[in-house]
């Protein structure tokens, strides 16, 4: 069945569970359909994959493309790597569970992150020592004002920590329909140094993993940690983990001395946003529907009912409370509409 309607709630398409309408909604299955909706469409136009990093402040004044361009396919085969091409309407864990299946790796650290396929070079997404940017060969999108096909390579999409090009100069340019990336088909390198996962294998029994062995590990972290979007709205991470000069981190070791961080290279480093929280107060507090989770302090969640606007006041208030105590000023990752 497709989705089309006009004054349509969107509250089964964002995972934050934001009950706001789109003047029009329209579902497309394949590129042909998706260049002809957007020669009638009325503007403005947004493009809407799983919703899982988008945060709904009020309603949609024009129409929303549900991006629902499906399939797998193996499109080229080297010695040890094969590219993939994915349909961007996919949905991103049922692709990585594609890949376990046919025993391809690169993708096992990256389990059960929410959404689909066509937003995860969007931001780049990554987990557990993993980036997307690491195995991605390119992507095919079309241009909305021409309707024209155009392909990204890797260097074009200029991907950064949470960040690409389609957040800057090409936000709400285009529209992704298929993502290629490249996968092992033996000697997989399995990144099992990010300090969790390598608990887990160990607690789990496993010494000798293989793709499946680390898919299974993520899998049990995340469901740990994070709160499942079906139970309780959230967009995973709301905040960047913020890249800081070392002397701000120096200042900080002066009261906490075991503060987390991670090193970068220029001398600076990256220290954890949950912790920054966590220390403020916020970790488990509620404010109304809204709140910051309790196992997992860079995660807002709605506990049912909440607002757009109340969600993005708490993050206001969660930023100035970090800025006033460390002088680190939050960014959010979640992409506030
Ligand atoms: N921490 C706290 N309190 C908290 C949460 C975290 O003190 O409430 C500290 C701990 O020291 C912990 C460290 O922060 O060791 C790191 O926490 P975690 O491993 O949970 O990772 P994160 O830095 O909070 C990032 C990504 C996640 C990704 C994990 C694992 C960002 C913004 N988030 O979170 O991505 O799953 O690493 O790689 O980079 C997402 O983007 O939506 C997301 C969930």
């Amino acid at each position: 069945m497709t989705t089309s309607g006009e004054n349509t709630t969107l509250l089964p398409f964002n995972t934050f569970g934001i009950d706001v309408k789109a003047a029009r909604i329209r579902e497309v299955r394949t590129v042909q359909e998706l260049q002809q909706a957007l020669k009638s469409i009325r503007p403005p136009v947004l493009i809407l994959g799983g919703g899982s990093n988008i945060l709904f402040t009020h309603d949609w004044p024009g129409t929303v493309i549900l991006n629902r361009i499906r399939g797998i396919e193996q499109v080229r085969r080297f010695k040890n790597r094969v590219w993939v091409r994915i349909g961007a309407g996919e949905v991103w864990h049922q692709f990585v569970e594609w890949a376990v299946r046919h025993q391809l790796g690169g993708v096992e650290n990256l389990s059960l992150i929410p959404g689909l396929v066509g937003a995860a070079p969007v931001q780049n997404i990554g987990a557990y020592g993993v980036e997307l940017k690491d195995i991605f060969i390119r992507l095919e999108a079309i241009e909305m004002a021409t309707g024209k096909r155009r392909v990204f390579n890797r260097k074009q999409c200029r991907f950064g920590y949470r960040e690409s090009i389609f957040k800057h100069t090409a936000k709400g340019k285009y529209c992704i329909t298929t993502v290629t990336l490249s996968l092992s088909t033996d000697q997989h390198q399995l990144r099992t140094e990010y300090g969790a996962i390598q608990q887990t294998l160990d607690e789990m029994g496993i010494g000798n993993p293989g793709i499946a062995d680390i898919s299974r590990a993520v899998m049990q972290i995340r469901s740990s940690k994070l709160p499942d979007p079906a139970r309780i709205g959230n967009c995973g991470s709301f905040f960047k983990n913020p890249e800081v000069g070392i002397e701000v981190l120096e200042r900080i070791r002066e009261h906490h001395p075991a503060v987390p961080h991670y090193p970068l290279p220029d001398q600076r480093v990256k220290i954890p946003a949950g912790w920054l929280i966590e220390q403020c107060g916020w970790k488990g507090k509620r404010v109304g529907n809204t709140g910051c989770y309790d196992k997992q302090a860079l995660v807002l969640v709605n506990y049912g009912g909440a607002t757009g606007s109340e969600v993005r006041q708490l993050a206001h208030d969660i930023i100035d409370s970090v800025a006033e105590r460390f002088g680190i000023r939050l960014e959010p990752e979640v992409n506030i509409l």
